[in-house]
């Protein structure tokens, strides 16, 4: 419904490019089980990414044979713990599921009528055998499932189908507008903001924080729950540390003091200055990289009288610029040289928090011109490249930069003092907030 009133705002608005576009990208939220049945009906609400009720059946499936197949730890968030749980508490639903898709490939589905996934998205399902780019028989077979029950896959670049005939004319749209295979939320933000060569990567400040460095092979490093998946682009993969709080930490904080998200940014420095004495964990639905805990909360520590609401949004933002840090250092992929990432999400537009974050990564951070290049962007060019089969490498260019953010020399020693303290909350914390 959100789709199509968007289509129906642009046709409104933009008629005339409406009766021009040649091809559609799709970009989402990874990891999503999308249960449907023979009808092609969802057959429950979908258990999301940051969803962690499958930590049982997650712990079942991380062995070695998951390792050696999928380079990735078997996380409560990837989709086939998901089937696993579905099975073993809606036996029903388990079986009445004829198929399982990601969320943006039941957009396409609806889209297009076609089953379709691709190895970006898929791999985040722990079902793909992601050096071969393939659905994994062994994998399918360990949660119940074969692959009559998996969509198609074709390249993020490829064509998946064609929007539907009734779809075009009520958009006017153009016949025969051609869906690109597109890419998991991630892989598609790589694509908009030019991260597709090895070592070029990008830090994202979302719901979840992401840092993401493309590869030229498939490098897994399961040990500290690094996500080793297949990028949007062929013959690419990526590495990718994820914190699932990030801005989502900031729009916590707001709620819980009362008062807009906004304010939060308000009255802060232009650039870092010394860390804040408050410490904050930002684990508020657990942790991804680099401790997989679904059960571990978050917890602000070192209050005093002096802690005001400010103080606190600054440990909150600190909190979050650590936990990329411990995402950055779990990567085994090199950033390329000289190293530098791309800032996108909406907490990028604060340029006291770039510049804290790029201090405390040690890192050049650039924030693109022109708005946002995010997930929807890179879906686009995704759709260009599927429509005309243009030169990804080409298409994938870096876009303009507004603002480069280097670290700051004069803070990097106190940064680091800071991280090695805020290291040390996690062990003592993990058993008090479960
Ligand atoms: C990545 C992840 C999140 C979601 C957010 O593994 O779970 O970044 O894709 O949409």
């Amino acid at each position: 419904e959100a789709a199509d009133a968007a289509m129906l705002d642009l046709k409104r608005d933009h008629a005339a490019a409406m009766a021009r576009v040649r091809g559609v990208g799709l970009s989402g939220q990874m990891h999503g089980a999308t249960l449907l049945g023979r009808d092609h009906r969802p057959l429950r609400p979908c258990i999301l990414w940051n969803d962690g009720r499958s930590a049982a059946e997650a712990r079942a499936l991380d062995d070695a044979v998951t390792h050696r197949i999928t380079g990735n730890l078997a996380m409560p968030g990837f989709t086939a713990p998901k089937l696993a749980w579905v099975k073993a508490h809606e036996p029903e639903r388990f079986a009445a599921t004829r198929f399982v898709l990601l969320p943006k490939d039941y957009v396409r589905l609806w889209l297009t009528g076609e089953l379709v996934s691709e190895p970006s998205d898929a791999a985040g399902t722990l079902w793909l055998d992601t050096g071969k780019r393939q659905w994994s028989d062994e994998m399918l077979a360990r949660t119940g499932l074969d692959r009559s029950h998996m969509p198609r896959l074709v390249e993020g670049t490829q064509a998946s189908g064609a929007v539907r005939p009734d779809l075009a004319a009520r958009w006017g749209l153009p016949a025969g507008v051609v869906v690109a295979g597109g890419g998991g939320d991630n892989a598609a933000s790589a694509a908009g903001v030019g991260a597709v060569k090895p070592g070029t990567g990008f830090v994202s400040l979302g719901t979840s924080g992401v840092i993401f460095v493309s590869a030229d092979r498939h490098r897994p490093n399961p040990g500290h729950a690094v996500h080793a998946f297949c990028h949007a682009v062929p013959e690419t993969w990526h590495q990718m540390g994820v914190t699932l709080s990030a801005a989502s930490a900031l729009d916590w904080l707001a709620g819980a003091l009362g008062r807009p998200v906004a304010g939060l940014f308000e009255g802060l420095p232009a650039a870092v200055d010394a860390p804040p004495a408050e410490q904050f964990l930002p684990y508020l639905s657990g942790e991804r990289t680099p401790h997989n805990d679904v059960a571990i909360r978050a917890a602000f520590a070192g209050l005093s009288h002096e802690t005001t609401p400010a103080s606190l949004a600054r440990a909150a933002m600190a909190g979050v610029a650590f936990a990329l840090r411990d995402g950055l250092e779990a990567l085994t992929v090199p950033l390329a040289d000289p190293p530098a990432l791309l800032a996108v999400g909406g907490g990028s537009r604060s340029p006291y928090w770039l510049s804290m974050i790029s201090t405390v990564l040690g890192v050049p951070l650039y924030s693109p011109a022109d708005g946002d290049f995010g997930a929807a962007f890179g879906a686009a060019r995704l759709g260009l490249i599927a429509s005309t089969g243009a030169d990804p490498a080409t298409v994938c260019a870096t876009p303009a930069i507004a603002r480069a953010v280097e670290p700051d020399a004069r803070w990097r020693c106190a940064w680091d003092d800071a991280y090695a303290r805020w290291r040390r909350l996690y062990p003592a914390l993990k058993d008090a907030t479960r």
